[in-house]
């Protein structure tokens, strides 16, 4: 077999996503149930309860303890009918981090997770603005139809004017709450059956399928309800668009599959869709050698790309791990890669994630995220290959929307916290911005709860005692121009609003967003932008 034959074909059987929804809409309950499914748990609560276990071995930072919540986002992987699923996890508390926004760069395909009570809330909103920026196809779970739930074409209508997406229902609920009786399989015309299993009975993995029109879907459903479904499947293969999957994989249409994953139903459905259509990894545009190529899993080299660094999983060790997507290549235990820098790492002890624990891999293939353990090497954005050539495109920073000054209490200590903050924006705390005047950082984050990553991170790693005081602005934008000039003269017009990132990159902060758009107006050379695609 050439050595490329085995990436490719491994390649095409993996499925990298992430799950996107609102605080309280399922996504642990779906987890699990995923990992249910695909026969990688056997036994309920043991996502929840590994997750508290694992905590309390590994001291995780006080403030996930604290506030019992996973700040960090991790990978699960497991198998089922000969395809590999790496379940990207997003973290699951209210607050937005850029930890979640730089998971879904690693995922080939998100799976959208409604309440069928509450319909599109405003993360899953936010999220799916990145999935679009990123052409990330969506599979939408509308969960919790064992409540009260709003009508089906009500929400499917929400998908539609809120996300600009066809939704593509691939089933038909029949009622919902207490009446809730299963769902259509709108191509096979099976009506799948739910039941509510008592407390000692099993739950099964697959929901029962009775042929429609025959008489075991008239004992199992009353007439009403069944005339109901009739009516309400006619009507929405009638008005709703088909499925398709190449619409699907441009992102322009989400497929819908209807369940309740407390009671695990619909969750087998969910992932044979997953397994069914959503992509493989895609090729992944980088710089090669100056030129811009496409790199596709079946290339011999390994390559790959760090989405996201993880601190003190052990504090005595002080250890980071850097988790790695892979893109292409073969990936074996102890290669040597190197970044785009040119700093060399060998990965002798790389970490899969299964869904019971971790464990050293010996072997890795495109579309898998391996954990990097190293100490402070590898940072976010970083690209990783044998030759040390291919560069990525398109780890974002987004703008942030929070602003704040910070200052060190013990004012000698100045040259201290700016190394740290420089340290902490390295591996994509926070965001870190240099004014041109004036000596205060300041700190920027899409969401409060980094500010509190933060600060814990620099009293225990850096000994450091900060305040955070509130800033004169409220918006930050990176400006570019196509000559160099227009930028150099703005700067100079607006030099008291100018600051560098941690890259040298010019950002123009702004007291409002009112203002930005007054600025933008006054100088149309410039471009001004929320999302900076760095080149890892
Ligand atoms: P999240 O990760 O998205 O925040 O949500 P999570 O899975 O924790 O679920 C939020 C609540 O919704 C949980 O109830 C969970 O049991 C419930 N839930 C999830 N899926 C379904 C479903 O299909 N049907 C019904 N009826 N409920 C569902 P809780 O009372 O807040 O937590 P718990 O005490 O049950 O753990």
């Amino acid at each position: 077999m050439p050595a490329t034959a085995r990436p490719a074909a491994e390649a095409a059987r993996r499925r990298t996503f992430a799950i996107i929804s609102h605080p309280d809409a399922g996504k642990t309950t779906l987890t699990e149930a995923l990992l249910l499914a695909g026969g990688a748990i056997h036994l309920a609560g043991e996502v929840r309860a590994r997750g508290q276990a694992r905590r309390t071995r590994s001291d995780w930072m006080k403030i996930e303890r604290e506030r019992g919540i996973s700040v960090s986002a991790s990978v699960m992987t497991f198998e089922s009918d000969g395809k590999v699923f790496n379940l990207l996890d997003t973290p699951g508390h209210e607050d937005f981090s850029e930890d979640t926004y730089r998971t879904l760069t690693a995922a080939d395909s998100a799976v959208m997770v409604l309440d069928a009570a509450k319909g599109i809330e405003p993360r899953p909103l936010k999220l799916f603005e990145v999935c679009r920026l990123r052409d990330i196809p969506i599979v939408t779970f509308i969960n919790k139809m064992d409540r009260e739930a709003q009508d089906p074409f009500a929400l499917l209508d929400e998908i539609h004017d809120k996300l600009a997406l066809d939704p593509a229902p691939l089933y038909w609920p029949a009622g919902s709450g207490q009446r809730f009786a299963g769902m259509l399989d709108l191509n096979r015309r099976e009506f799948l059956r739910f039941s509510r299993p008592s407390a000692d009975e099993p739950v099964l993995a697959r929901a029962e399928r009775l042929p429609m029109g025959g008489n075991s879907v008239s004992e199992a459903l009353s007439e009403e309800l069944l005339a109901e479904l009739n009516e309400g499947a006619d009507l929405a293969r009638g008005v709703l668009s088909p499925f398709d999957g190449e619409a699907f994989r441009a992102g322009h249409l989400t497929p819908v599959v209807f369940g309740a994953a407390l009671r695990r139903f619909g969750v087998a459905e969910l992932l044979s869709v997953i397994a069914a259509e959503s992509p493989s990894p895609r090729p992944q545009n980088a710089r090669i050698d100056g030129a811009d190529v496409a790199v596709d899993a079946g290339r011999e080299e390994v390559s790959g790309f760090v989405f996201k660094v993880q601190a003190n999983m052990d504090p005595k060790h002080r250890d980071r791990v850097a988790f790695l997507r892979l893109c292409s290549g073969r990936f074996v235990r102890g290669m040597t890669l190197k970044t785009a820098a040119g700093k060399a790492m060998n990965i002798h002890n790389p970490l899969m994630f299964l869904a019971q624990d971790r464990e050293i891999t010996d072997e890795a293939f495109p579309g898998d995220v391996i954990g990097a353990p190293n100490h402070g090497v590898l940072r976010v954005g970083d690209s990783l290959s044998e030759s040390g050539k291919i560069s990525f495109q398109g780890i974002p920073n987004f703008a942030p929307e929070i602003l704040k000054r910070c200052r060190v209490k013990d004012p000698l200590k100045q040259k201290h916290l700016r190394r740290a903050l420089e340290a902490l924006a390295e591996e994509g705390v926070t965001q870190t911005f240099r004014p041109t005047i004036g000596a205060d950082m300041i700190i920027g984050a899409v969401g409060a709860l980094q500010f509190d990553v933060l600060e814990e991170r620099v009293a225990t790693e850096y000994g450091l005692d900060v305040v955070f005081e509130p800033s004169p602005y409220q918006a930050a934008r990176w400006i570019s121009a196509d000559a160099k000039s227009e930028v150099d003269a703005f700067i100079a017009k607006y030099g008291s609003q100018i600051a560098e990132d941690i890259d040298g990159a010019p950002v123009f902060l702004g007291k409002s967003a009112w203002e930005i758009g007054y600025v933008q107006e006054k100088n149309p050379a410039i471009r001004f932008t929320a999302v900076k695609e760095r080149a890892a």
